[in-house]
């Protein structure tokens, strides 16, 4: 490296530390029981947590390609939201990748291909509202605003259903679950009066092995929100209309709740997170109650968490509602420009949000104290846990767990490097978690750790006296026998 260069960049970091373009500290940090802690910046290290009683608002939106980290910090956020507030959360599942996850947290899974949805139920709202929510559904999914008539003859139905001499009778003879009117009843009115291309748009929606959404509901979307961490699994769902469908459904369900439940004390304690993760075709309609949610949400105390890999799927007003956004990796200028136009930051931060690695955030946070400038900030890697990723070590007669992102720090304060710690993570993966100690001195021996720092280590992790003695004699034994250490381990001397 040329000394110049070197220079240079001493100066411009000296610069960054005179002026650390970083917001106040007070503003960054809070409790543990006040914040969620998300990771440091990267400047000067000051840890950031995450305290909606100081942001103008308690929603989130992370963007970012495929690969940079949006679903885990999401995670991430979610898991120590739950751990400090016992909070509520509604997970909208587009790919089906939060299932393991949310179990690990102790929180629960909705498969909606095993369930049933019936988007005629009330849920607490008037009839007439319902059809208006429904109908405009169907606008977003079906463009049925291009049926005029289709579209009247489908809402004549719909009351029809509601008020009609049909949903008398169908209240006389029929136990009370069973007198709530269905999709499929829409669609038998639809055809009795012979209006066929109406019954086509809806029979999607209704033909056995599609009928998700027109047998009586299995779930009770009230009792889910507040059930803690809620993952609702729509990927079984046959089509990307079945989840639109699914997802606007249920938002419209959440919206009516948030209503009803009034204004909130302006404690801001979050009530319910929304989480949309790649949700791109509800999340770039006007008419969809994501802009509600994130419009409103606020004095409700709800909050909306989306992650998207193009920000020009977000609507404009989701983007100007959201006071806490993080960009990870992005590479293509023109979502670079958006987000930029968006929410403003300096060419040093687009440059770096261009090169940046997984889990690298620019985050920019709008505080509720009248600031001098909006900022956005730098930070290494969002700090991650992964729960109950335990590591076990075979040390003679016992066996100790260590949880993995410990067990990986300490390699670290070793002196481990990135490539051999990663070979050290593919034993463990290879064993399903479990190592035994003699192999993993043999690895460390091949690293050239001498025995004394080998010992202290192993003694560090737990392991007693007695174990030491059996893992080293365990080891001196399999070099008698074996001569070499382990293949595996010549493939990395590359
Ligand atoms: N901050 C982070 N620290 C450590 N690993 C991370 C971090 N962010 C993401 N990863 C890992 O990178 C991979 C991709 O992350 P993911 O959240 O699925 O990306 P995205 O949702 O943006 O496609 C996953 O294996 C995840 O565990
Ligand atoms: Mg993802």
């Amino acid at each position: 490296m040329k000394p110049s260069y070197m220079l240079s960049k001493e100066v411009a970091r000296k610069m960054i530390l005179v002026h650390p373009p970083e917001p106040r500290k007070d503003l960054l940090l809070a409790s543990p029981s006040h914040g969620v802690y998300i990771g440091k910046t990267r400047f000067l290290r000051t840890p950031v947590f995450w305290d909606p009683s100081k942001l103008i608002n308690p929603h989130i939106a992370v963007i970012g390609i495929t690969g940079s980290g949006k679903s885990y910090t999401v995670k991430t956020f979610l898991t120590r939201a739950s751990l400090i507030w016992n909070t509520n959360a509604i997970i909208l599942d587009w790919v089906g990748e939060y299932e393991p996850w949310v179990k690990q947290a102790g929180g629960k899974v909705i498969n909606l291909a095993k369930e049933r949805l019936n988007i005629l139920d009330l849920v607490g709202v008037q009839k007439r509202s319902r059809i208006k929510q429904i109908i405009s559904a169907l606008d977003i999914l079906l463009d049925l605003k291009s049926y005029p008539n289709e579209r009247d003859e489908i809402e004549d139905a719909l009351e029809a259903v509601y008020y009609g001499k049909n949903a008398k009778k169908a209240k006389n003879d029929a136990g009370p679950s069973k007198m709530r009117p269905t999709l499929a009843d829409v669609v038998k009115i639809l055809e009795e009066a012979g209006r066929k291309k109406s019954a086509r748009l809806l029979k999607r929606f209704t033909t056995e092995g599609t009928d998700f959404f027109a047998g009586t509901s299995t779930m009770d979307i009230k009792k889910l929100t507040s059930s803690g961490l809620v993952c609702i699994d729509l990927h079984g769902l046959p089509s990307e209309e079945m989840r639109s469908l699914a997802g606007l459904t249920i938002l419209q369900y959440i919206k009516e709740l948030m209503r009803s439940e009034g204004m909130q004390p302006d404690n801001k304690k979050v009530k319910l997170f929304v989480v949309l993760d790649e949700a791109w075709k509800i999340a770039q309609d006007e008419r969809s109650d994501v802009i509600t949610i994130v419009r409103e949400g606020r004095k409700y105390n709800f909050s909306l968490v989306i992650a998207t890999q193009n920000p020009t799927d977000m609507h404009k007003t989701i983007f100007s509602n959201i006071g806490s956004v993080f960009v990870l990796r992005i590479i293509l200028k023109e979502f670079r420009d958006y987000v930029r136009n968006s929410i403003g930051y300096s060419d040093f931060i687009d440059g770096e949000i261009s090169k940046f690695g997984v889990g690298d955030a620019a985050v920019n946070m709008i505080f509720a104290e009248r600031q001098t400038r909006v900022m956005t900030f730098l930070m290494d890697k969002i700090d991650g846990e992964e729960p109950l990723l335990i590591y076990k070590i075979r040390g003679g007669e016992m066996i100790i767990e260590v949880e993995r992102e410990q067990f990986v720090r300490m390699l670290y304060e070793i002196g481990l490097n990135e490539g051999q710690l990663n070979l050290i993570k593919n034993e463990f993966s290879k064993g399903d978690g479990l190592v035994d100690g003699e192999q993993l001195v043999a690895i460390l021996e091949k690293f050239g750790y001498a025995r004394p720092s080998i010992i202290s280590f192993l003694r560090q992790l737990g392991i007693d006296e007695k174990n030491l003695i059996r893992v080293f004699s365990l080891v001196r034994m399999r070099k008698a026998t074996k001569g070499v250490v382990n293949v595996v381990l010549e493939e990395d001397n590359d």
